[in-house]
């Protein structure tokens, strides 16, 4: 009977988590399955900056919650055969005993393209940037867009979204490696925030200030640009990777001054509540990667017991693009 391993929070992240607060487990690999299930053997793991806020809302013990990517190794489900390949958000677990397949994602259409990328480009990721700037921010061509996190698994798709919809993007990372990247990607302006005055920076690309700004930091880089947006500029938070570390809560200052005589727009988002239209997004990331239109990276770091430094590593920067585990 072979073993199955997954990650569970031993206690709860006390501002930045380390790699302490992760164990690893074992558990056997359930062999007699009954009609309609499944077990898979994960083949790419997700780690993602919201798993940070999830110790917030779990208990000690309790697994790891995320998405990967996974082959069917035994089943009982004419659905899934052997050998198919699902997502599913089983968690940090190198084998998921499925017994309600109603819980596997659908499948994206990936063509030629790597299978790891349904966690990225063609995931929940390529996802967030893509609705985030069609269906929230409904960008128009000619509009100033800027994207905090930007050589993230989100940032460096909205970016090049903007682009290919006509706009003038700016961003900023946390590397001057980052920052080169930016700009082969097409970016018009890109600065490394830990070293270039933030404020400034905008002041001198986009001196009328900015039409559209996709947050994913939050803090003191937020803070500059609700401060240089344009009359009835839009923001959407997606996030705010800045302060999840906090061990207290932000009490400003906040600039309810500036969305008042600004007639700002600022919409909170986030993907999971739009699952259904996933497909219309996936097709669209498909055919502008095949027409050479959006490039991606990922950070890729092997081995199932890595789990917990790949995850550490999105909060020093360590990934360029999206952060995959191959399990
Ligand atoms: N709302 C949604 O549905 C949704 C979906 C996906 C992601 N998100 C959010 O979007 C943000 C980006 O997610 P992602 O998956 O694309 O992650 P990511 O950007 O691929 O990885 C995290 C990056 O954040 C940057 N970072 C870390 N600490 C920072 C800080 N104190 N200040 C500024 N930047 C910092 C680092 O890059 P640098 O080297 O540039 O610092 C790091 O590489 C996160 O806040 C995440 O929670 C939201």
């Amino acid at each position: 009977m072979g073993k199955c391993k997954f990650w569970t929070l031993r206690s709860n992240f006390q501002g930045q988590a380390k790699l302490s607060d992760f164990q690893l487990v074992e558990e056997d690999i359930p062999t007699n399955l009954k009609d309609g299930e499944l077990v898979c053997e994960a083949l790419y793991l997700s780690v993602d900056p919201y798993m940070r806020l999830f110790s917030d809302w779990s208990e000690v013990g309790k697994p790891v919650v995320g998405e990967q990517v996974a082959r069917v190794t035994d089943s009982k489900n004419a659905k899934y055969p052997v050998g198919s390949v699902i997502r599913l958000s089983s968690g940090w677990r190198s084998h998921t005993h499925v017994k309600d397949v109603s819980t596997i994602d659908v499948m994206p259409e990936l063509g030629d393209l790597p299978l790891s990328l349904t966690l990225g480009v063609m995931g929940m990721p390529g996802m967030t940037a893509y609705f985030t700037l069609l269906d929230v921010l409904k960008i128009k061509k000619g509009e100033t867009l800027l994207v905090s996190g930007a050589a993230g698994a989100v940032g460096s798709l909205a970016g090049q979204i903007g682009k290919i919809m006509g706009c003038t993007v700016i961003g900023f990372a946390g590397t001057n490696a980052k920052v080169k990247w930016l700009k082969e990607l097409g970016f018009d302006h890109a600065f490394n925030y830990k070293t270039e005055d933030v404020g400034k920076s905008i002041d001198r690309v986009a001196p009328d200030g900015v039409h559209c700004y996709c947050d994913m930091v939050g803090g003191e880089i937020s803070f500059q640009v609700i401060k240089r947006m344009r009359d009835h500029g839009r923001m959407v938070v997606l996030g705010s990777i800045s302060t999840y570390n906090n061990s207290t809560e932000t009490t400003g200052p906040y600039l309810f001054s500036d969305i008042l005589t600004k007639s700002l727009t600022i919409t909170g988002f986030i993907i999971f509540n739009i699952r259904e239209k996933w497909h219309i997004g996936e097709k669209q990331m498909a055919e502008w990667i095949k027409e050479g239109k959006l490039k991606y990276k990922e950070t890729i770091t092997n081995g199932f017991e890595h789990m917990p430094e790949a995850f550490l590593g999105l909060f020093s920067g360590e990934n360029t693009g999206k952060a995959v585990v191959k399990a």
